[in-house]
């Protein structure tokens, strides 16, 4: 199989060393010899230790945003080589609601994803419409050009997508499986390695629509938001691959 599936979870502004324990817990909890890659992409602050939490285990660690520069003046930021030392495998980029709350525009998320590859890690490059976009009928138009504005021409191998209606975010709200399925057929027909890109569907993934979103032909995994704050729903996700 070309594209192995993959289950990422995003902890986003959540968590502390109280909740280091969800990392053993999780490694018992995912069926032996998995057919998904897991990634969790805890708070920075945990990355290290969540590393050394999963050491003997198959899960991958990642971060949740970068800055495009490797050092510098920037205070607050954070280089993706830090990332890279701290144990990171994988760094969300762009994500909606970085896109929103700090007004990274798809110029800003190819830098970073740039970054990211340069230091031999991969980006999980996020993009999706609005439900004013989708309300409007430009859901298409609006991830096509954020598709060709962030996407880094080269490194098309080491990359992923997520596809993420903004509007299915954190809501409760899933698309339909035949928006999903027909968005992520349009995705997979714009990239440049389209046999070996991995497209991800985010949005209200959760243990009870896991499986028949899986099982869309260009869905290659699932970025879960809320539902990956437990292990006990994380990997019951997983385990629906
Ligand atoms: P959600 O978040 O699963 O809580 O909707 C998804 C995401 O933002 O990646």
């Amino acid at each position: 199989m070309l594209r192995k599936t993959m289950i990422a979870g995003n902890w986003k502004m959540n968590g502390d060393a109280s909740n280091l324990s969800y990392f053993k817990e999780l490694a018992s909890s995912i069926v032996p010899n998995s057919a998904a890659d897991v990634l969790v992409c805890p708070p920075v602050t945990l990355l290290a230790r969540a590393v050394e939490a999963c050491q003997g285990s198959s899960i991958q660690l990642g971060a949740q945003d970068c800055h495009v520069a490797q050092s510098g003046a920037h205070t607050g930021d954070i280089a993706v080589s830090m990332l890279k030392d701290a144990g990171a495998a994988y760094v969300i980029v762009g994500h909606s609601e970085r896109r929103a709350d700090h007004a990274e525009t798809n110029e800003m998320v190819q830098c970073k994803a740039e970054a990211v590859l340069s230091q031999g890690l991969k980006p999980i490059i996020c993009i999706g419409e609005t439900l004013a976009d989708r309300e409007s009928g430009l859901a298409q138009e609006v991830v096509g050009a954020q598709l060709a504005g962030s996407v880094p021409k080269e490194g098309a191998d080491n990359l992923v997508i997520a596809y993420e209606p903004v509007w299915a975010i954190g809501t409760g709200l899933t698309a339909s499986l035949d928006d999903i399925a027909s968005m992520h057929a349009f995705i997979r027909a714009q990239l440049a390695e389209p046999e070996i890109t991995q497209i991800l569907y985010g949005g209200s993934v959760k243990p009870g629509n896991a499986a028949e979103i899986l099982a869309l032909q260009d869905v290659d995994g699932a970025l879960v938001g809320g539902a990956s704050l437990t292990a006990d729903n994380f990997s019951m996700i997983v385990n629906a691959v």
